[in-house]
């Protein structure tokens, strides 16, 4: 639901965007990009067994040709400069932190290129002092909303609009199955004290999330790479890379003009794109 209302505030992109799901999980928004968009898909993350879950899920829905999984570190993304128009996370980009991942991340953007994220976010002033401590311990590092956008734009892009995930997401995709589990899981686990402290962490979760949800949860940030500076730097990159290629061509024609080019096979296969005229007064005679 809300993996659409964001596609949705995308405009102009390509017929076929090529889009980053980072930290994609076992996959469900990267399916639903498939269906919202005609574009191919790379389905990143560092836990192998979730990449599974999404290679059945890809199967069921037949859109193998158009979704690509890596495994791997988002610490370490090893794609080139301007490969997409689009990188997605949704309650990932934690991992590398927000700023972090908003500065990296650009470089691999088309100059237009859209970045749409999910991060937990205060939603209000005033939380109760049980939800600053247990959020201080949780995530220290969260913002306000308004914190947020202007790390955005610091970190030069254009805010094209946010959102607040509504609860009934996180109850119905998230909460209710995990609390239907917890009182077998307990029984289950009883002598487990390991087990029984990630119990005891989601009962926390869940029950500061019903006492709070006021107070902070998951936004949707949309932003738009768009500066100047990056389209000014992607313009002329390509024009110094034409003009580069004239100088080279310019260069093997001179030299295949030279006496060398009689010798050298390199100048002399270069030769054709300039072929020298036989009455050249360079040419041996
Ligand atoms: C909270 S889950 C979000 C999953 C999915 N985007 C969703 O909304 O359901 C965070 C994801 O980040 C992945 N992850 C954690 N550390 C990572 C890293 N260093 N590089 C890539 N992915 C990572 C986890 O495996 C997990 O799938």
């Amino acid at each position: 639901m809300s993996t659409g209302k964001a596609y949705k505030l995308l405009k102009d992109l390509p017929k076929n965007p090529r889009i980053l799901d980072v930290g994609c999980g076992p996959g469900m928004q990267t399916v639903e990009l498939a269906k919202l968009s005609d574009g191919q898909i790379v389905a990143f993350d560092f836990h192998k067994p979730f990449l599974e879950q999404l290679e059945e899920s890809i199967k069921k829905e037949g859109a193998n040709h158009r979704i690509k999984i890596v495994n791997g570190d988002m610490r370490n993304l090893k794609f080139e400069d301007d490969s997409f128009d689009v990188i997605w996370s949704e309650g990932a980009i934690f991992i590398i932190g927000f700023e972090k991942g908003l500065r990296e991340w650009r470089r691999l953007l088309t100059p237009k290129g859209y970045v749409v994220v999910s991060e937990l976010s205060w939603l209000k002033d005033g939380a109760p002092q049980e939800a600053k401590d247990y959020m201080k311990q949780m995530y220290p590092v969260i913002k306000t909303i308004e914190g947020n956008i202007e790390i955005i734009q610091n970190s030069r892009y254009r805010l094209v609009d946010s959102f607040v995930l509504p609860s009934i997401s996180w109850w119905g995709n998230y909460f209710t199955p995990i609390e239907t589990k917890l009182p077998s899981l307990k029984t289950r686990f009883k002598d487990d004290q390991e087990a029984l402290k990630v119990i005891a962490y989601e009962e926390t979760e869940i029950e500061m999330f019903r006492k709070y949800s006021d107070y902070y949860g998951y936004v949707f940030y949309i932003m738009q790479k768009n500066d100047i500076n990056s389209f000014r730097h992607y313009v002329t990159s390509k024009i110094l890379k034409y003009f580069e290629l004239l100088f080279i061509i310019s260069i093997i024609a001179l030299a295949s003009r030279s006496p060398l080019s009689v010798t050298n096979p390199v100048i002399r296969f270069a030769g054709v794109i300039s072929k020298p005229s036989f009455n050249s007064t360079f040419l041996p005679r």
